[in-house]
């Protein structure tokens, strides 16, 4: 991969690396004395769009949130962007955005103030994300604004709750079945919009699915299973 403007490089010998946005290394979890998944080690570069599939409890979830700084770990260390990613929020409000399968939008708010409602902690309420008319464009969000999720279908309410992941820019988005509760043709339409967002603003990308089909659209396939983390060879 090309090192991008915005990366951080290396000089080794003649040739020029890009370091990774992202790099786990050695991360391993249990609850208890049950250990979950062990020696968790990859890297991720700006862009590069990556699926773990996984059987039902082979700990894909918990797995998003240790990258994301909101699960502790036994040991290992995640590194995002320059910065170690240790227990606790920080990471949450920099740089790393979540898409889950439950879309989790505040319900008594229309969509415009749930789309705004998280970048007006951060930034203030008078600045408004510089993308905003961008995001809402690709992803056909504007004669829903002034709708309330409980009117929304399950296609409309995730696209609003990727929307307002997007429009805080963050470097990785971490998304959780973003399709799980959608039919199929709904889902293949958020996970093309979830693609096209990315590559649009350079997002980073881990998606977290049980759709062979959608994990085949992501640069890199990993599979978890039996406490191991390994990729597949294209
Ligand atoms: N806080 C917790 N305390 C104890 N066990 C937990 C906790 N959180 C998750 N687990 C267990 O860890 C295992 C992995 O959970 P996780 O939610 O990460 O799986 P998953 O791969 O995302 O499953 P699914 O595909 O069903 O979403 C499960 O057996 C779950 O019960
Ligand atoms: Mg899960």
């Amino acid at each position: 991969m090309e090192p991008q403007d915005t990366e951080v490089a290396t000089e080794i010998g003649d040739q020029t690396v890009a370091k990774p946005l992202l790099a786990v290394e050695n991360l391993s979890k249990s609850f208890g004395i049950q250990p979950l998944w062990r020696n968790v080690s990859f890297t991720l570069h700006e862009g590069e769009s990556l699926s773990i599939c996984g059987a039902s409890g082979s700990g894909k979830s918990t797995l998003l949130l240790a990258i994301g700084g909101l699960e502790t770990v036994q040991s290992g260390t995640v590194m995002f962007d320059g910065h170690p990613v240790i227990g606790g929020r920080q990471a949450h409000v920099k740089g790393i955005g979540y898409v889950f399968q439950h879309y989790h939008l505040v319900e008594e708010l229309t969509v415009r103030e749930n789309l705004l409602l998280p970048f007006s902690i951060r930034f203030g309420s008078r600045q408004m994300p510089d993308i905003w008319d961008e995001v809402l464009d690709l992803l056909g969000l504007k004669e829903l604004l002034d709708r309330l999720p409980t009117v929304l279908s399950g296609g409309e309410q995730q696209r609003a709750a990727l929307a307002r992941a997007v429009l805080a820019k963050p470097k990785l988005l971490l998304a959780d079945e973003p399709t799980g509760s959608l039919d199929e043709a709904t889902g293949a339409r958020v996970m093309k919009l979830l693609l096209q967002v990315c590559r649009c603003f350079r997002m980073s990308l881990i998606l977290v699915t049980h759709s062979p089909m959608f994990a085949e659209q992501t640069d890199r396939r990993m599979v978890l299973k039996n406490g191991f983390l390994s990729e597949q060879t294209p």
